[in-house]
């Protein structure tokens, strides 16, 4: 048994210790937005918030986590979508097939929260997630529009 603390609640979870972050999230607690792709660490598919950090959850095990340490999903940015950046993401209408999306908006918000005025060369260095629909583009226009936004949950 394990305990997280994950978007704001604490949860316990039966699996060993060396059981993946990502599938203690996607399959124990039923937070199905933050997604598999790669499996090493590669791709930011699985990206989470540990303590405000960008986190790739499929490289971290359970057990390297506290139950003091914060972590939040893409669920816990906003109950409506309503947080600056996904209304962002929603206004220039940024994903395509959509799967690498919820890495892609943790990162970008992890970016902002230490840089409140990135530059292409910021969110290019910073953002390494993978789309395979090629939508980098919109994701740095987002993530300036975002970056405009007075919403103080950016930082
Ligand atoms: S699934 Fe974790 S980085 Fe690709
Ligand atoms: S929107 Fe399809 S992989 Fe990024």
């Amino acid at each position: 048994m394990a305990r997280l603390t994950i978007n704001g609640t604490v949860r316990d979870v039966d699996v060993h210790p060396d059981t993946p972050l990502l599938w203690a999230i996607r399959e124990q607690l039923g937070l199905t937005g933050t997604k598999y792709g790669c499996g090493v660490a590669q791709c930011g598919a699985c990206t989470v918030h540990i303590d405000g950090v960008a986190t790739r959850s499929c490289a971290l095990t359970v057990g390297a986590v506290s139950a003091e340490q914060k972590i939040v999903t893409i669920e816990g940015l906003s109950a409506d979508n309503s947080h600056p950046v996904q209304k962002a993401w929603l206004a220039l209408d940024v994903p395509q097939c959509g799967y690498c999306q919820s890495g892609m908006i943790m990162a970008a918000v992890a970016l902002l929260q230490q840089n409140r005025d990135p530059s292409d060369t910021d969110i290019d260095s910073e953002i390494t997630n993978i789309c395979r629909c090629g939508t980098y583009n919109r994701v740095r226009a987002a993530i300036k529009q975002a970056a405009k936004s007075r919403d103080t949950r950016q930082g």
